[in-house]
């Protein structure tokens, strides 16, 4: 999406709108060979009235790359690739400098077999992980083993040393990744470092970070107060959360944008469990169809269950499970259950504590056509 060259508002005073002259040409070009540029021939473009996206709201089918990513674990060994992802690209010719999916997420599908290991490092980058497929998996952050299951959502917070695998006896795991590779490398703060050993040897019980951190309310008394930028809790277990979705649309009628909806958030503080990305799962009863809305942030979404479409910028992007859809910054959104018996369930990662942090963050409902968009076309 490219802004509107034509809009009126570019006649007021304060815009700019000089018109080019044989001499100003010249004195542009004399400027360009000092490595220069007038300001007010940028200004309109570089200030727009409001945020214009330059991602397109873009759906990936899981049916479409499913095998595509099975095929990389015949083509490729982890070894030699370090980690097998397949990465999700944007639907418009944004974001390629730095692997963005839209905004400055990146996210990709990251595959391991059986008695696979993806070696230990670490990097400046954050990461979260989407489990889709597989039992038997597992990640070690900084020394804390955790076992993963389908639908589980996980930390690697930013900094700390990690490894991931997959049991022997476990099965094959496809995992939705999702990082702020784009943001870090924008900022040129990306460090990367490799773990002496291929993997960490756990210095914790297995699932120590669930067990203490896990239940509803509760922290450990009996140790100093945790004081690290991000979550205790490395898993938030899928079984826990879908109870948690189930007992909140008990309790009231939910928001009118995203029907029933959670936030992963750090135990200790009630915040964001990391300091550059959060994620929800929500719940949209049968046959739901909430009201449009827009905000300042991008998100992904990746649906964990059910069968439903969204209406982004106008247009219905139907998705079954596992299917993957973005919502570009400032464009207009509303989800849809297509089921008349069945809950839907969407995760969905974002920038939002960026947003947040810097007081970026606005939203907007829609006020006209009882608040839905009109199909585009
Ligand atoms: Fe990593
Ligand atoms: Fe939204």
């Amino acid at each position: 999406m490219s802004q509107n060259k034509s809009d009126p508002r570019d006649k007021l005073r304060g815009r700019s709108n000089v018109k080019d002259s044989p001499e100003l040409i010249e004195f542009y070009e004399k400027l360009e060979s000092k490595s220069a540029t007038a300001f007010w021939r940028r200004a309109n473009d570089i200030e727009p009235w409001e945020p214009i996206t330059r991602y397109n709201p873009t759906l990936w089918r899981y049916q479409d790359l499913r095998d595509l990513v099975l095929r990389s674990a015949e083509l490729v060994k982890p070894e030699e690739a370090g980690r097998r992802v397949i990465v999700l690209m944007n639907d418009s010719d944004a974001g390629r400098e730095h692997t963005a999916c839209v905004g400055w997420l990146f996210s990709g599908l990251q595959v391991m077999k059986p008695g696979e290991i993806t070696p230990a490092h670490k990097h400046t980058a954050s990461a979260q992980r989407f489990i889709m497929e597989g039992g038997g998996a597992y990640t070690v952050v900084d020394g804390h083993q955790v076992t993963l299951n389908k639908n589980d959502y996980v930390l690697t917070p930013n900094g700390c040393w990690h490894d991931h695998g997959v049991f022997e006896d476990g099965d094959i795991s496809i995992w939705q990744d999702g990082l702020d590779i784009p943001l870090m490398n924008s900022l040129e703060t990306n460090f990367y470092s490799v773990y002496p050993e291929v993997a960490q040897v756990p210095k914790y019980n297995i699932d120590d970070s669930p067990m203490t951190y896990g239940a509803p309310g509760l922290i450990p008394a009996d140790r100093e107060p945790w004081d690290k930028p991000y979550s205790p809790l490395l898993v938030y277990r899928w079984k826990d959360t879908k109870e948690a979705l189930y007992n909140l649309s008990k309790a009231g009628s939910g928001s009118p944008f995203d029907g029933y909806i959670l936030r992963y958030s750090n135990p200790v503080t009630g915040g964001w469990a990391m300091k550059t990305m959060g994620a929800h799962m929500q719940m949209l009863k049968p046959g739901q169809h909430t009201k449009a809305h827009r905000h300042t942030g991008n998100v992904m979404y990746n649906c964990a269950g059910g069968v439903g479409y969204s209406i982004i910028g106008g247009r219905e992007f139907h998705w079954q499970e596992h299917d993957i859809f973005c919502v570009p910054s400032w464009v207009w959104h509303e989800h849809v259950n297509t089921s008349g018996s069945d809950e839907a369930f969407l995760y969905s990662f974002n920038d939002f504590p960026v947003m947040e942090s810097l007081s970026l963050y606005q939203e907007e409902s829609m006020s006209e056509n009882k608040g839905h968009q009109k199909l585009a076309g």
